[in-house]
């Protein structure tokens, strides 16, 4: 198979540190990526962390006959890694037709280009979010898939069965879904990093924007839940383990090792850390005090969840390297380089 791979929303927070991972293994990477919650001087950073500029096409995905052309124009891609989407819980509720536009359409579109090809390997972002409140913890790719709370959540779970679907009657269609717990954090070499836009809404950026002054306070979603300390527990995982896990997986499509042509994965540490242990972090690696207080519940928040990570370690051949202080330090080393710049960028 050709090593060129087609990553789409490659300028994103997952996509640009899995862009530096394929290249340092020696893939071509082509990315796709229409800017909308992204910029292009990520490029600048992958290029400074491997010394390789990457194909760059900017164009939304949701046009079929942008699809078509760059199909027909990257005949030779091999494979395709489809981060671009959108991930805004919230957003979700409020406009589920972007959602189902974005995460679904432009997947059925890349999808009927794939299927022309004589073989091809597609790697899916999924979630933990598929899960639900699962029953029993660790969670493993066998425990069921609950109902969906919001159209965000929807879009995964529909996804996987798309993908399901299209490879059960595409034999030479070969395709991987990688449910991700939480990924945080940035590249050591602080060149790229997570770059939310407007108020975040998940944790650890909330927590960074916080430190810098960005953000006055952490509101700590509930301390009433059945966990030790009363708050959620979560599976946070570097970002950089998470894009590992993508070229591992990557590989065993080209190399054919695959025993079935879909396959579910779950990306995490294994290990969940709550709320208030994700606070503490914070303070450690920084030496700052975090100014938080305890709000009511989230809405659609799951009590906890963390991922059993035997089938990734023993059939991938990875595991995740990094600890949450590890995380939590390039968050917060990524934080105060973006808000310097923004101060001489002024
Ligand atoms: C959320 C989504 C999940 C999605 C992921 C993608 C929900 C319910 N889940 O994961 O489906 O795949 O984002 O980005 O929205 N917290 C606070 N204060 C904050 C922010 C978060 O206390 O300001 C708490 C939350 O209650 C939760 C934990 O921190 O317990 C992690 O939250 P977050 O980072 O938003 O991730 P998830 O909710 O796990």
């Amino acid at each position: 198979m050709s090593k060129k791979i087609l990553v789409t929303g490659g300028l994103g927070f997952i996509g640009s540190h899995t862009v530096v991972e394929l290249q340092n293994e020696g893939f071509e990477v082509v990315i796709v990526d229409n800017c909308s919650n992204s910029t292009e001087e990520v490029l600048d950073g992958i290029v400074a962390i491997t010394g390789q500029s990457p194909y760059f096409e900017r164009f939304d995905l949701r046009d079929k006959s942008k699809v078509q052309e760059f199909f027909a124009k990257y005949d030779d891609v091999g494979g395709v890694i489809h981060f671009a989407a959108s991930k805004a819980v919230g957003e979700s509720v409020e406009n589920p037709l972007l959602y189902y536009e974005n995460n679904l359409g432009v997947l059925v579109y890349i999808l009927q280009e794939l299927t022309k090809k004589g073989s091809a390997s597609f790697i899916f972002s999924s979630s933990c979010t598929v899960y639900g409140q699962a029953d029993r913890m660790p969670i493993t790719e066998d425990a069921p898939v609950k109902p969906a709370e919001s159209p965000y959540g929807n879009t995964k779970q529909v996804g996987e069965e798309i993908i399901k679907d299209v490879c059960k009657v595409n034999p030479q269609l070969s395709a991987i879904a990688l449910r991700y717990f939480n990924p945080i954090g940035a590249h050591p070499s602080n060149e790229i990093g997570e770059l939310p836009t407007g108020v975040p809404q998940n944790l650890v950026p909330f927590i960074t924007q916080t430190g810098v002054g960005m953000r006055e306070q952490l509101s700590v979603f509930g301390d009433d839940y059945p966990t030790a300390d009363g708050t959620c527990i979560r599976d946070y995982i570097h970002v950089v383990d998470v894009a590992k896990a993508h070229v591992a997986a990557l590989q065993r499509l080209v190399e054919g090792e695959n025993k079935e042509n879909f396959e579910v994965f779950n990306l995490g540490t294994g290990t969940g850390s709550s709320v208030l242990e994700v606070i503490q972090s914070f303070e450690r690696v920084s030496g700052e005090k975090l100014n938080y207080r305890v709000a009511p519940r989230r809405a659609g928040d799951v009590i906890q969840a963390y991922a059993d990570t035997r089938k990734a370690n023993e059939v991938l051949g990875w595991e995740a390297k990094s600890t949450l202080d590890d995380a939590v330090r390039s968050a917060w080393n990524w934080e105060k380089k973006i808000r310097d710049y923004e101060k001489t960028s002024v």
